[in-house]
């Protein structure tokens, strides 16, 4: 199965329960890192969004609140855009907020044709995560801003003992009891996942792979005591 076709089957039965339960497995982090990156957009007062691995447009929602930016959401799980659609219409910002089918790897879009790009959740499905941050990059205007977001690994060594029990057993277990089948079987994808991710790519690299793609001004923050990782950096 090629990276592409084990994240739509993973995401398949998540849409449903996804933003509530993104909400209580995470103990309300990610909005509060959600914030975090749509505050690093926001700033610049981008005109033009894409939002990318935007799933059921939580991030895309958060900047169309944030900044006066038209936004356009891609994700290659057709479910995750169709509850993203609904979320969309129900905070009446179906004039701001597009969604589409799109590969991260491959963009259907022109060479420097946003202000801003936003990625989320999505460098640990992805085959090469640096030929994809470079693709990312490319639909940046210069001068014009990235920022993402995605799970770390607490650095702190009883953090991060607290953090394996917790992805191992009880985000498992909390994931099946609340949101059944689907909930469970991500629950004990993520923490090994998480830690494959950062073995092979630890933050140094990632930061590589930025400066590759002609970011500049890279910056990270490690948030709650290394659960997440929020990142922003310029197109030179
Ligand atoms: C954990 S969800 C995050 C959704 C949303 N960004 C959020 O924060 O709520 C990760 C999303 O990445 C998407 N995804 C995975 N690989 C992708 C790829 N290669 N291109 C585009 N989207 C991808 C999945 O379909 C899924 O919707």
């Amino acid at each position: 199965m090629t990276d592409n076709a084990f994240a739509i089957q993973l995401f398949k039965g998540l849409p449903e329960r996804y933003d509530a339960l993104a909400e209580v497995l995470s103990f309300g982090q990610n909005g509060r890192w959600r914030r975090e990156l749509a505050g690093h957009l926001a700033t610049h007062r981008p005109r033009s969004v894409l939002d990318v691995a935007t799933g059921t447009g939580g991030v895309a929602i958060a900047l169309a609140t944030e900044t006066e930016a038209s936004i356009t959401g891609v994700d290659i799980s057709d479910a995750m855009l169709e509850r993203g659609r609904e979320r969309v219409r129900k905070a009446d910002l179906a004039a701001r907020i597009k969604l589409e089918p799109a590969r991260a790897e491959a963009l259907p879009y022109p060479s420097e044709s946003f202000d801003a790009v936003s990625f989320t959740y999505l460098l640990r499905y992805v085959d090469d995560p640096a030929a994809t941050v470079a693709e990312l990059a490319r639909v940046i205007r210069p001068g014009g801003h990235m920022a993402s977001l995605d799970f770390y690994l607490p650095p702190n060594v009883a953090w991060r003992a607290a953090w394996w029990g917790y992805t191992r057993s009880l985000l498992p277990i909390a994931g099946v009891l609340l949101g059944g089948r689907a909930w469970w079987d991500v629950g004990r994808f993520l923490g090994p996942n998480i830690e494959r991710h950062y073995g092979r790519w630890p933050l140094a690299r990632i930061v590589d792979a930025w400066e590759a793609a002609g970011m500049v001004d890279v910056g990270c923050r490690v948030m709650s005591l290394g659960g997440g990782l929020v990142m922003w950096g310029t197109k030179s």
